[in-house]
């Protein structure tokens, strides 16, 4: 498994700083994190809490950034690379409507001459780090995908990550292992697969079917198994609820220590409950109580509750 590269995907609002921290001091396993998109707004300032995303600088971490106007993206990427950055990761795959209806993220896939332009502008900056981008296989379906492909395939990319769904779809149904196809054939850069790995079984039946591909980002089956990284890697000793527990116990800990409100907290750690729960159905009652709570004190007696259930 050395010529395997593992990252963390990123998601907005779960895996912030705090959380980054805790997983790789608790479990790691991955390669790098990447950041969760870091929007460049036409005044060319971060928010505060995005700064933090990214200062102090973090040689296993990538930024990914947001940006609805070439020029945008070129002021992000030289920040991003002052800050001592290598990469910066654009975003060709947020769904979320008040993103597309901007022409960001994923809605910079319905018009191709637009994209086509878009990323002739951005390379047309000087001074830039490398710059890879995490795309979806289409707007309303994954007809495009070649085409995009072709579009990408001019522009010098570290990496092209894919996400083998259309913005349509957001996160439902099945990837389409066909439009990722049709997407790579396209490229002549390394590819990074990302979609739908949240058991060993899942790793190696893509394994079997893109052997030539190294790099692969997980992101909701790692917040179900934390230890999934290091499960597909062999390493099996960090599984048990004793370390889940403890793992829970810490982020609930740091997050308090950053400051952040109780209130804040509790739905925080109850977003991460939707996704534990995929891996521990057999608590799905308990965990539906912990979903449901309103305090810290309830939430702690709940979380309590199901890890005992749980056992070793
Ligand atoms: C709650 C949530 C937040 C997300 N935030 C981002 C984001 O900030 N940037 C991004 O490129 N993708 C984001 N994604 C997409 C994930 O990075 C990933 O592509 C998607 O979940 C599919 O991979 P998975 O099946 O391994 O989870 C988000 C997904 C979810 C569910």
């Amino acid at each position: 498994m050395a010529d395997i590269k593992l990252s963390f995907a990123p998601m907005e609002s779960i895996t912030g700083p705090v959380f980054r921290r805790v997983h790789k001091e608790i479990y790691g396993g991955v390669d790098n994190y990447f950041t969760p998109f870091l929007v460049a707004n036409k005044n060319h300032s971060f928010k505060r809490r995005e700064t933090r995303e990214f200062i102090p600088y973090d040689p296993n971490l990538i930024p990914q950034v947001l940006a609805s106007n070439p020029q945008d993206f070129i002021w992000a990427a030289k920040v991003l690379k002052e800050a001592g950055y290598s990469e910066v990761n654009l975003n060709l795959g947020c769904p979320m409507p008040t993103v597309v209806t901007k022409k960001k993220g994923s809605g910079l896939l319905r018009d191709l001459d637009y994209l086509d332009r878009y990323l002739g502008e951005i390379f047309e900056g000087e001074d830039l780090p490398n710059i890879s981008i995490k795309t979806r296989t289409g707007f309303e379906n994954s007809d495009n995908a070649a085409d995009i492909g072709k579009i990408y395939v001019k522009y010098p990319f570290s990496e092209v990550i894919i996400h083998p769904r259309a913005r349509e779809e957001y996160y439902n149904g099945t990837v389409d292992m066909n439009a990722f196809h049709k997407m790579r054939e396209q490229l002549t850069c390394p590819v990074c697969y990302n979609g739908d790995i949240r058991t060993i079984q899942d790793f190696e039946r893509l394994r079997n079917e893109i052997p030539d591909i190294h790099h692969f980002m997980i992101g909701r089956g790692l917040l179900a198994n934390p230890a999934l990284a290091l499960e597909i890697r062999g390493k099996k000793d960090k599984t048990g609820t004793k370390i889940l527990c403890n793992y829970l116990t810490v982020l609930w800990d740091e997050y308090v220590k950053d400051s952040l409100d109780e209130k804040s907290i509790l739905f925080k750690m109850k977003e991460l409950w939707y996704y534990l729960e995929w891996e521990y159905p057999e608590a799905a009652e308990e965990i539906k109580e912990i979903k449901k709570s309103k305090t810290a004190a309830e939430y702690k007696v709940l979380v309590k509750k199901v890890l005992e259930r749980l056992g070793e």
